[in-house]
């Protein structure tokens, strides 16, 4: 198959794609999806083979608008309405019943459905053509960090999929957040694009799963099936330091080899370089600026694997805000060695 490259004008071909059961890349806020109708088992079912998924990984509904969430969903709680207003459309999903409508295969026959209405306009107008919910995983083969130009996800998805359009780069970077509405309190599966502190503002007290911040044993199950899989990971094993930017930088810059991979904080991008010429070093952004981090940490994992590096080392932000989704993306990769300095 060859995959066509559309741009932002070629909206209603995408549209098309969808429509007639294929398989389409889709720009959005949070990081590149692999979307098809999500009510058409078939080609949800390709997803799972381009991907490469385990069949017991859910996908998420792309709906523009929260209107529709009454087409696919039941037993809505208040809350899910307070926080569509307050946060869509933008980075959020959230987990609620669903109606019997929606394919087994989107939900891994669970009774929940994740649903999200994303904010990237050329990613909502193809949606709104299509006239259908998008089912849309990550367009990333399974496993390897998220795509946040149109280019990555070519590298994992060219000749497996009909098209891919190119959106430009993602503004947000790291995936949506993932608040389970279906227990009390709400429960964050996945940090994101919306805070947990921005969530406590429209919930009050919201639980977070323990995927989040701790490595799952063999048969523990979370709640989102997708945390429980290695993921984002580079081909080199990575190494996370966290604490104090100076002193993460300076335990990096006298325990990393010579040819070890770095990534850093802009600030720290002379040390590392002046140490060895021939190191891959990766800049996340300034200390102080969390989200320039998010929207380089993906490209940052990706890179290394064009490069011949056997190690990793990668400072960590703190986990307020938007830290704890950049916190949680470099643990995930890293299988959660992680040094505290
Ligand atoms: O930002 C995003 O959410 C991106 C863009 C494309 O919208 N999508 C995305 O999808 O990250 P994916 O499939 O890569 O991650 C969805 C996560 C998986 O970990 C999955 O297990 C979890 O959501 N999930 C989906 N449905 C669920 C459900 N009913 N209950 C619990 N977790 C669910
Ligand atoms: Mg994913």
């Amino acid at each position: 198959m060859i995959t066509k490259q559309l741009t932002t004008n070629d909206v209603r071909q995408a549209a098309e794609i969808l429509r007639a059961g294929g398989l389409v890349g889709i720009p959005t806020e949070t990081v590149y999806g692999l979307g098809s109708d999500g009510l058409n088992s078939e080609a949800v079912g390709h997803i799972f083979q381009a991907k490469g998924r385990p069949q017991d990984n859910p996908l998420i509904l792309h709906i523009p608008e929260a209107s529709w969430l009454e087409r696919y969903c039941q037993e809505i709680p208040p809350c899910a309405w307070d926080l569509a207003e307050r946060f869509w459309p933008g980075p959020m999903t959230m987990i609620l019943r669903r109606k019997p409508l929606i394919p087994d295969v989107v939900t891994a026959g669970l009774d929940t459905v994740g649903m999200r209405c994303p904010a990237h306009p050329v990613c909502r107008e193809i949606i709104r053509l299509a006239d259908v919910p998008v089912a849309a995983p990550s367009g990333n083969t399974s496993g390897r960090p998220s795509p946040t130009t149109a280019g990555h996800m070519l590298e994992d998805m060219d000749g497996k999929i009909e098209a891919i359009v190119d959106g430009g780069p993602c503004s947000v970077g790291v995936e949506s957040t993932i608040i389970d509405l279906t227990c009390t309190p709400p429960r964050l599966l996945r940090p994101g694009g919306i805070t947990l502190e921005q969530l406590e503002s429209v919930l009050g007290e919201v639980v977070v799963d323990q995927a989040v911040t701790r490595l799952m044993t063999a048969g523990e199950k979370p709640k989102a099936p997708g945390m429980k899989y290695r993921h984002y990971a580079p081909k080199a094993p990575v190494t996370v330091v966290t604490g104090e930017p100076a002193k993460s930088a300076a335990y990096i810059a006298s325990h990393a080899a010579a040819e070890d991979g770095v990534i850093c904080f802009d600030e720290f991008l002379p040390l590392f370089t002046r140490q060895s010429e021939t190191r891959p070093v990766m800049d996340l952004g300034p200390a102080g600026d969390k989200e320039e981090q998010a929207r380089h940490i993906f490209d940052a994992l990706r890179q290394f694997d064009h490069t011949q590096v056997t190690a990793i080392w990668a400072q960590c932000p703190d986990d307020s805000g938007i830290g704890l989704a950049i916190t949680n993306r470099l643990n995930k990769a890293a299988g959660f060695h992680i040094i505290q300095v």
